[in-house]
């Protein structure tokens, strides 16, 4: 599969852009346990344009990355215009556009998700960021604004017309934020208009190997894009090509393993935010690494409150002297 003139192995896999979740530190992983495409955690255009630190920083990337994307967001179409042109600079492999977010200070306002109530303007946006730069231009959305609404198929046409190279699409509507599940009968309709050359890339609900064999066979994505179910488990995109590959399903990773993982997590995410954020921001991640093991209630306290890093990573040493030899179940 080929977005633009990047390459992508046959059933690719995605890393979603969550804010606050897939920073540096966690795609590092991710990338480490096979994750083929990943993005930035979106940057607001304005936030960018008046050089707010927290929104430069999140531009940061590296070439062990790649392929990587920066997603942009916002409702001024110059503002995105100008963010695209700055994102360029730093030279990712694409420029992805956010018209899914539903969070309510950004989908009312009109950016997010809210551009999928003004598909005129969300269009003459494309276009001009798609004029704005050299590298291929996506867009990530939902189905619609709200089940009423639901233009994804039109759409998806309209904005392969106004140049951009790949839609990635969480099949749910602004309405339904992350609630009920995500339709993937529409997903595959638009993968499945035969005037829809572009890759499509589904997205919603993906958690077990299962669901990525089914998304592919079943709706004929061209790749899939996993959020949540990455959360304290980055080698979900390994348990996934294994599956693919093989039809089985590997072994369970190890306490142990999980514990090297936690641990050059919270090494990297302090280093790149620093002790207080870098720790705090790690959080979600480690209760997940180590769920399912038993009589942790002390220990998970112990791990969500603990600020210093130094002391987290010896909790976690702990866990392994503790649980090393428990053997998950093949999780599902
Ligand atoms: C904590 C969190 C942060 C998110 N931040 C972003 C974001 O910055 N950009 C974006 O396009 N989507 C964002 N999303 C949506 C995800 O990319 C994805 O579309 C959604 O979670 C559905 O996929 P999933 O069921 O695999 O999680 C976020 C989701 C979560 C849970």
């Amino acid at each position: 599969m080929k977005i633009g003139n990047i390459e992508l192995p046959e059933y690719p896999l995605f890393l979603a852009p969550m804010e606050d979740v897939t920073d540096p530190s966690f795609r590092h992983l991710c990338k480490h346990f096979g994750a083929d495409m990943m993005y930035t955690e979106f940057i607001a255009s304005e936030a960018l344009i008046r050089d707010i630190a927290k929104s430069h920083k999140k531009l940061e990337i590296t070439d062990e990355e790649r392929p990587i994307g920066i997603q942009l967001y916002g409702h001024n179409i110059d503002a995105m215009v100008e963010s695209t042109k700055i994102a360029t600079a730093v030279n990712p492999d694409l420029i992805d556009i956010n018209f899914g977010c539903p969070v309510k200070k950004i989908a009312i306002r009109g950016a997010g998700a809210g551009m999928l109530r003004d598909v005129p303007k969300l269009l003459k946006m494309t276009a001009e960021i798609v004029k704005a730069t050299h590298l291929p231009v996506t867009v990530k959305t939902r189905l619609g604004w709200d089940s009423d609404e639901i233009i994804i198929v039109e759409l998806a046409e309209m904005l392969q017309d106004v140049g951009i190279q790949a839609l990635t699409l969480h099949g749910r509507t602004r309405a339904q934020l992350y609630r009920g599940s995500a339709d993937w009968e529409t997903i595959g309709k638009v993968k499945n208009n035969p005037k829809v050359k572009i890759p499509i890339i589904g997205n919603g609900d993906i958690t077990t190997p299962q669901k990525a064999r089914e998304a592919f066979d079943k709706y004929g994505v061209d790749g899939i894009m996993i959020g949540r179910g990455t959360i304290g488990r980055p080698f979900i995109f390994k348990e996934i090509r294994h599956f693919l590959d093989n039809g089985t399903e590997m072994e369970p990773f190890t306490v142990m393993q999980k514990v090297e993982m936690a641990k050059l997590h919270v090494k990297k995410s302090v280093e790149y935010k620093g002790e207080r954020r870098g720790v705090n921001e790690m959080r979600r991640h480690l209760i997940t690494y180590f769920k399912g093991l038993p009589d942790f209630k002390e220990m998970r306290l112990k791990l969500v409150t603990t600020t210093e890093p130094e002391k987290v990573l010896e909790l976690i040493e702990e866990i392994g002297r503790t649980y090393g030899s428990f053997q998950f179940s093949l999780d599902k």
